[in-house]
């Protein structure tokens, strides 16, 4: 399978110009890589420029897609003020969607109830879901595993698992978003938990179904620690913020995650 490196670029840039170079820059050095899919995640005022734009989205050959940050949980009736449904992502060509990100639950009130409905209402709408868990802290006792546990099993409460070859976990620890790639979890840390969450995954969905979900690391992945997660760490992929606006050095995690060995 192809890594997968999502780019979420949170509330960022704060114009469509920026955007665009952001997003060209990207599809530009997708472009031709084959072992890699890359989704680019703007915000939802800026996925229609972009999915428009010149040349038509992302080209044929660069492996990419569109994700979307967020998405409404029903569309069975419209009166949602300010909500954007899974069927309005697709109508863009919006393949992806990340739910459950840490920002999300803290700042916005969501809790694991809403983010099953989420995850449910998009699987069954098509769309693939990056789902995301991750502790606030990690204490010796090991109470962290437990978090993590509690957040899956109610999270994909009840998620039939023929819709399971659309998930896909993002495990990001909370204390390492947002901070300089020496913040960033350790790559052994990272190979040791992704087991864990493939077991819970296994339980829920039965194997193999289970154990093929691809498990993807976010939390300060820059340059300089893309090869050791992916290697070391052993994982399927990437969830990166803000290094995904910095062009030059998203351009190089993509080629290195590129060129790994299996
Ligand atoms: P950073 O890469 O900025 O730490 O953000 C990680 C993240 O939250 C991606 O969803």
């Amino acid at each position: 399978m192809k890594r997968l490196i999502v780019a979420n670029w949170k509330m960022n840039p704060p114009n469509k110009k920026t955007a665009k170079k952001i997003f060209d820059s990207a599809q530009k050095n997708a472009c031709g890589l084959k072992n890699i899919e890359v989704v680019v995640c703007p915000p939802f005022v800026y996925l229609g420029v972009l999915s428009l734009s010149a040349s038509g989205g992302f080209r044929a050959k660069s492996h990419s897609a569109f994700g979307a940050q967020d998405v409404f949980w029903d569309e069975k009736k419209t009166s949602y003020t300010g909500e954007i449904s899974a069927t309005m992502l697709k109508n863009l060509g919006v393949k992806y969607v990340i739910i459950g990100h840490s920002e999300r639950r803290e700042h916005l009130g969501e809790d694991n109830l809403i983010i099953n409905k989420k995850v449910k209402y998009a699987l069954s709408a098509g769309l693939k879901v990056v789902f995301c868990v991750g502790e606030k802290e990690r204490d010796d006792d090991g109470q962290y595993l437990n978090f993590i546990k509690t957040e899956m099993l109610e999270g994909l409460f009840s998620v039939p698992a023929k819709l399971a070859n659309n998930l896909i976990v993002a495990y990001e620890p909370i204390w390492a978003i947002g901070k300089s790639g020496k913040n960033a979890d350790s790559p052994e840390k990272v190979f040791e938990i992704s087991i864990y969450i493939k077991r819970i995954l296994a339980d829920i969905f039965g194997r193999p179904r289970g154990d093929q979900i691809p498990i993807l690391y976010g939390g300060s992945v820059d340059i300089e620690n893309t090869e050791g997660f992916l290697s070391e760490g052993r994982i399927s992929g990437l969830l990166i913020g803000h290094k995904s606006l910095e062009t030059e050095s998203f351009k190089e995690i993509l080629k290195i995650a590129n060129n790994i060995r299996k």
